[in-house]
């Protein structure tokens, strides 16, 4: 699968490693020229390029940018993509955002709106990024690790759900991205590594922010 990943940063990077390791082609790129990548993609064996060329050169591309900044991306890049969306919304890093902080919108659902044509997929945002590349085994367990994924575009969502196996987790399919506030920041789900009856039991908890 060609993945393009805009934001180089610690998910950004993890989630390259985990996809290389799998075969999978990478293009990365951040916010400045792809020259300034040029350590880090000979290092992972990925491919270095500005944001736009990330997008047109992917199937699936992972958003993984502090979530202020997804506004600077134009949506027509991402038209009919996949799009993985990482990101969590931290008030002391992006500034306090009002449909958040009252509740009438959640970040996945504020991303896709943005990126009107993309197919998006919320995943990878509840783990830290150190833990990505772990193969998914439960610390002293024969368990795999367990990942929610929510989405509206069910094919898309096959596509992130076998990249996950792939990096070793189970995947648990929460539902529409309506449902994904239940591993948004801050939820019980959240960075905390759990097998699967555990993490769709904790899920199935969260009560819905409206
Ligand atoms: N860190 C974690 O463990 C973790 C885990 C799950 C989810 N998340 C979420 O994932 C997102 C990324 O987190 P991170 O920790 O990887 O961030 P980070 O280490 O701060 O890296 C951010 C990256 O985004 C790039 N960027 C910013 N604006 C951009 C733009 N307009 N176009 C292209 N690239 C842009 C930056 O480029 P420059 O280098 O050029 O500035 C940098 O490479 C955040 O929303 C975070 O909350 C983080």
């Amino acid at each position: 699968m060609k993945i393009g990943i805009i934001g180089a940063g610690m998910v950004g990077r993890a989630f390259a490693a985990a996809a290389i390791k799998q075969g999978h082609e990478v293009m990365i790129a951040n916010s400045r020229q792809p020259d300034t990548l040029y350590s880090l993609t000979k290092s992972l064996g990925a491919k270095a390029g500005l944001a736009k060329e990330a997008a047109e050169f992917a199937d699936v591309v992972l958003l993984a940018i502090p979530f202020k900044y997804y506004e600077q991306i134009p949506a027509e890049w991402l038209v009919g993509k996949v799009l993985i969306d990482a990101n969590n919304y931290y008030p002391e890093r992006d500034g306090q955002i009002a449909l958040l902080d009252n509740k009438e919108s959640t970040t996945s659902e504020m991303i896709a709106s943005h990126f009107s044509g993309a197919r998006v997929v919320k995943a990878f945002n509840a783990i830290l990024a150190e833990e990505i590349l772990g193969g998914g085994k439960l610390a002293g367990s024969e368990k795999h690790r367990a990942h929610p994924i929510a989405g509206d575009d069910q094919q898309a969502k096959k596509s992130v759900e076998h990249l996950l196996e792939q990096f070793g987790f189970e995947v648990i399919d929460v539902g529409n991205l309506s449902e994904g506030y239940r591993f948004e920041r801050g939820s019980p789900a959240y960075c905390i590594p759990m097998d699967g009856a555990m993490l769709r039991q904790t899920l199935e908890e969260v009560q819905s922010n409206n």
